[in-house]
């Protein structure tokens, strides 16, 4: 089956085996056969976070699992289990609507709910690990639904234990603890901006995310992408200070990792902002941090371009970007 229109960077490939999971209840069935087949499983959901290659060898499993239940409530929070395959962005709508709060921050972010843990999704200083109490997914290794807590999950910058332990589990459901009370978080960045307002509803804050991403991120459907392409880097404080010498507007957020460096600052300083390379695949002239493949190229094109990026910051930084989307 070709996948092209299953990934947002629009790439051509197609994968050997393809199968739409829709009941949880399948999942068992569906990865014993793959046992049988000797064919490894890799789980989809809706590709805004991938670079494929031409083929793949595998049972591609796209998570349609669906549903939306509240579990337990008291005044102050309520426990929601949502099917996998749920799209991310309408969850977080439903959230707003019904008083849920929490996830405002992370409006308009691409994908399903169930590829929230994997990558452990984060913008204008929320994470989804923050609110994740549990991850129910089917383990193929020890072929059973395992349910997994918040701290088995190992959630950090854009990681958890699903992204390290790559084709183990299929996350079948996600549970989330959300507040009653709204606690606005709005220290990054623009958000401040809204700090004003005397009367700040969660509704305004997931208004002015949605704007502000309208504003500076490609629409995956106009403009292929995949959201950030790297990571931003972590390095020891006293890199940190010798780079600061030579760069003094150095944009950076101190962590307790670390300080964190602004990737897209560095690609930008690099001066390949808007800049394209053969086959079309580049840097989008707003947020440089964010790979564009508007002729629908190869993966490996994109690849070839995020080398490309690799070397030049790594040429006057010395500092090494990891790629932040799955490559299969
Ligand atoms: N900057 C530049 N030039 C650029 C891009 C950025 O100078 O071309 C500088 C700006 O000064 C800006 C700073 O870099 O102040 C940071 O940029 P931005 O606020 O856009 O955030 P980011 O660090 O580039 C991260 C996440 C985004 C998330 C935003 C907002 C990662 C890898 N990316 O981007 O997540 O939406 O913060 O919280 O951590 C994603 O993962 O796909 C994603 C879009």
């Amino acid at each position: 089956i070709e996948l092209q229109r299953l990934n947002t960077m629009a790439v051509q490939s197609s994968a050997s085996y393809f199968y739409r999971l829709q009941e949880a209840n399948d999942v068992a069935e569906v990865a014993a056969l793959a046992q049988q087949m000797q064919l490894s499983v890799k789980t989809l959901g809706e590709g805004s976070n991938l670079v494929l290659s031409e083929s793949i060898d595998a049972l591609v499993l796209k998570n349609e699992i669906k549903g939306i239940d509240i579990i337990s409530e008291d005044n102050a929070s309520v426990r929601v289990r949502v099917g996998a395959g749920e799209n991310w962005h309408d969850f977080v709508s439903w959230c707003v609507e019904h008083g849920y709060y929490g996830l405002e921050n992370l409006a308009l972010i691409p994908g399903t709910v169930g590829a929230a843990p994997v990558q452990n999704i984060g913008a204008y200083g929320v994470e989804a690990g923050d609110t994740i109490v549990e991850v129910t997914a089917y383990d193929l290794v020890a072929q059973q639904t395992q349910k997994i807590s918040q701290p088995e999950c190992q959630f950090g910058y854009r990681e958890s234990l699903f992204k390290q332990q790559e084709n183990k589990y299929i996350i079948t459901s996600v549970c989330f603890q959300l507040s009653k009370e709204f606690n606005p978080v709005i220290s990054y960045g623009a958000l401040s901006a809204l700090a004003d307002s005397n009367k700040l509803s969660a509704k305004a804050v997931f208004d002015f995310i949605v704007k502000t991403r309208q504003e500076k991120l490609p629409d995956p459907t106009v403009l292929p992408n995949a959201g950030s392409f790297f990571k931003n880097p972590v390095v020891p404080q006293e890199t940190f200070e010798q780079l600061s010498v030579q760069w003094p507007n150095l944009v950076s957020f101190k962590t307790d990792q670390g300080v964190k460096l602004a990737a897209g600052w560095l690609i930008d300083q690099a001066g390949l902002k808007g800049c394209v390379g053969d086959e079309g695949v580049g840097c989008y002239e707003k947020q440089a941090l964010v790979l564009i493949n508007p002729n629908k190229a190869s993966g490996k094109a994109v690849l070839s371009w995020a080398e490309l990026v690799q070397a030049k910051v790594q040429q006057l930084f010395s500092v090494e970007l990891e790629i932040e989307p799955r490559c299969w």
